[in-house]
């Protein structure tokens, strides 16, 4: 089987009629969001949440985000306390993931949050939203890739790793954020928003917003609270050394800011995630750089310092899990 593709600027009507048909079978289709291209199949069904695993080769069953197209659908599946409910109003549909109470007779399935009593619900934007409101059912979708692996930010990357195993990829072109959704979950109790993820929404926006600061783990990328999320998550197939201010002969170079890197004419490959170091620039490529990077073969790829506020606190994460011992890897 080879996945076959449609592009949604081409033919709107058929990206949604096809992936609504796939989904009715119980089976995973690829669908692009905001952030990264999800691995997508109906959230009641057991039989299509495990062909998701199965597709990804996840050993274990991990809690998976539920998106839905709004709100009123949200309040069928879980409970807003206030300060969800306004994180929810201000910043959905877009890049941000809510952990709420599961309602008592959810129709979601057990498979999609591992049991827990507690759901990820998030609000995409633009064809995602469509299909979902289509399907009027909420959709589970992981990052649409091998276990492990980098996520993937066009379609051309879902068809390179998986679309030997995929019926269906819907093409919405480049994903403009380029990391996965931030995840926050609140205490209903004191309001205290706890940041499980950073993500494609800078904490500081949802600060801002809630009127309170948030409180964070220790470390980026330290302790993982957030089932499921390994250290050495987006790892590319060479080593990756971080904070490099001057680089080795034949290491690839990723860099931020146009600033001249120690060592940078010997480099197999030099990337600049933004010239003009702007960090949402510097997060849409950061994944398809790592790819590029990896494929030029180097050994190694050196990342120049990335300020860590605003969005530049998600790329660091995911750099830190890029770099991390693959030891017990997923
Ligand atoms: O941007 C995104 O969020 C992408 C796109 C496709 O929407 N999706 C994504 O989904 O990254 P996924 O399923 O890979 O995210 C799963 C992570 C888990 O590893 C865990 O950290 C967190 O979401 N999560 C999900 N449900 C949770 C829950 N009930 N409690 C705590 N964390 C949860
Ligand atoms: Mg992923």
């Amino acid at each position: 089987m080879t996945a076959e593709i449609i592009d949604i600027t081409r033919e709107p009507q058929r990206a949604i009629s096809a992936a609504s048909r796939v989904l009715h079978e119980g089976l995973p289709v690829a669908i692009p969001t905001e952030t990264v291209y999800g691995l997508a199949a109906d959230a009641t069904r057991a039989d299509a949440i495990s062909r998701i695993y199965e597709t990804k080769g996840r050993p274990q069953f991990n809690p998976l985000i539920c998106h839905v197209c709004d709100i009123e659908m949200a309040e069928r599946y879980a409970v807003f306390d206030p300060v969800s409910r306004q994180l929810a109003e201000t910043f959905w549909p877009g890049p941000l993931t809510i952990v709420l109470p599961l309602k008592k007779d959810s129709a979601i399935h057990p498979l999609a949050t591992a049991g827990l009593e507690t759901v990820g619900l998030r609000c995409p934007e633009g064809y995602a939203s469509d299909l979902i409101r289509a399907f009027d059912r909420p959709l589970a979708a992981p990052s649409a890739n091998t276990s492990g692996k980098i996520s993937p930010t066009s379609a051309r990357h879902v068809m390179d790793d998986l679309g030997a195993k995929l019926e269906l990829i819907i093409d919405g072109g480049a994903s403009p954020v380029g990391v996965e959704s931030t995840i926050v979950r609140v205490d209903p109790d004191t309001g205290t928003i706890l940041l499980l993820r950073p993500g494609g929404l800078a904490a500081a926006d949802i600060a801002r917003a809630a009127g309170r600061d948030l409180k964070r783990r220790a470390g980026p990328a330290a302790i993982i609270e957030a089932p499921g999320m390994l250290a050495s998550h987006y790892a590319p197939g060479a080593a990756v050394r971080l904070d490099a201010l001057s680089i080795e002969p034949g290491e690839a170079l990723i860099r931020f800011g146009a600033a001249p890197v120690e060592g940078m004419e010997a480099a197999a490959i030099v990337l600049d995630l933004s010239p003009s170091s702007d960090l949402a620039q510097a997060a849409a490529n950061l994944f398809e750089y790592l790819k590029r990077a990896d494929a030029s073969g180097a050994a190694r790829i050196a990342v120049t310092p990335i300020p860590n506020e605003g969005l530049g606190e998600a790329i660091n994460d995911r750099l830190a899990r890029a770099a991390a011992p693959r030891d017990g890897e997923e």
